[in-house]
């Protein structure tokens, strides 16, 4: 059963995103300021991932700073107030802490003091799960506003010595907010998934419990992330294709039905090679990763907002969004603006 099928038996409503916002710090890395830190190229950069330039937030901006700044904007779009939002969701893995949770720290930065705040772990799919655990708590009833973000600051577990992954990534964070609007449909299918036994593949080792803080882990350098990054790239074509099909078989939709497919910004060549394997043509694809890298749980709805605000999807347009990240963790939702 699709979720607009859930809503029409009346039991569970459906779910529209009704405000979308982003933020993009000011500062802007080139790749030809990565050639003077790493032993690289610009053309190596662009040729192999078609990132040109990365996002990189303030020493003094946390990712709840970010979260907030799109939160804010998500909000005003939506013509909600604060004290209206009675969720927060925050998809990260740049969490302004181990506890509180960032999510709790949005909350105060937006004084939306009525919400329940929490964080989900889920990495580059962690908006698009966030939007799911949101759409549940709407479609129920259980809340009426879902304020849904995904904001990192990747720069700080990024490892600005090792030029096979520090090409790649930036920051910045974007937002949704959700709510069952008569007359609409909203979110009408989504497809999640794991695999946990590749979780080595991707991921930052120290800090945690298995390999808490110490002298020897920061020696070793693993606070900052880790990647396995030919292997990733397989996995991350074959598996946002066959998402982006799951998810429209389960909505009964082909691509004909589909305006855009706004897929998750980790490389130039993992999205054509999806398109590809889709049968997909060019401007039906939204794609920014020349400008912001890889930015994880916020490349989807960064680009979901860029896709809305620049009218290249309008009113009552379907898209599909699909992520896939470590753990593995992926997501597809096709939803009608
Ligand atoms: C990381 C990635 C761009 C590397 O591209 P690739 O074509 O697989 O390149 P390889 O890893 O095979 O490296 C090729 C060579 O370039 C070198 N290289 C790696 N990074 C480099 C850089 N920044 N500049 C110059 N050379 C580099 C490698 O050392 C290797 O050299 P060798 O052949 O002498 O060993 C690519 O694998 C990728 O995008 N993976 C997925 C990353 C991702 O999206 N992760 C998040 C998903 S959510």
């Amino acid at each position: 059963m699709n979720n607009a099928e859930q809503g029409s038996m009346g039991l569970i409503r459906p779910v529209s995103i009704i405000g979308t916002g982003s933020y993009l710090p000011e500062r802007i890395l080139t790749n030809a300021e990565i050639e003077k830190m790493v032993d690289t190229t610009d053309e190596w950069i662009v040729t192999r991932s078609g990132i040109r330039e990365r996002r990189i937030a303030r020493e003094d901006q946390a990712t709840s700073d970010l979260a907030a700044e799109a939160g804010r904007q998500a909000l005003e779009a939506a013509g909600v107030a604060p004290e209206e939002v009675d969720q927060i969701i925050v998809g990260t893995i740049t969490q302004d802490m181990g506890f509180p949770s960032t999510a709790c720290f949005v909350q105060n930065l937006l004084k939306a003091r009525n919400a329940h705040c929490f964080d989900l772990a889920a990495a580059c799919s962690g908006f698009v799960y966030a939007l799911e655990v949101g759409r549940q708590f709407v479609a129920t009833g259980a809340v009426r506003t879902s304020l849904v973000i995904g904001a990192e600051k990747l720069s700080v577990v990024t490892d600005w010595t090792d030029r096979t992954t520090c090409v790649l990534f930036g920051d910045g964070a974007g937002a949704a907010v959700l709510r069952s609007v008569e007359g609409q449909r909203g979110i009408l299918g989504t497809v999640m998934g794991s695999d946990g036994s590749l979780a080595d593949l991707l991921g930052i080792p120290g800090g945690g419990s298995r390999h808490p803080a110490s002298t020897k882990t920061l020696e070793d350098r693993m606070h900052y992330m880790k990647m396995t990054g030919k292997e990733v790239f397989k996995h991350a074509v074959r598996t946002m294709s066959d998402a982006t099909l799951q998810v429209l078989k389960k909505c009964d939709l082909t691509f004909d039905d589909i305006k855009m497919v706004i897929p998750h910004q980790a490389n130039i060549r993992i999205i054509q090679a999806i398109g590809d394997r889709l049968g997909l043509p060019v401007d039906k694809v939204f794609i920014n990763v020349e400008k912001y890298g890889n930015m994880s749980s916020a490349t989807v709805p960064v680009a979901l907002d860029q896709a809305i605000r620049s009218g290249r999807v309008k009113p009552g347009d379907r898209v599909v969004l699909v992520a896939f990240g470590g753990g593995f963790t992926w997501g597809a939702m096709v939803l009608e603006i």
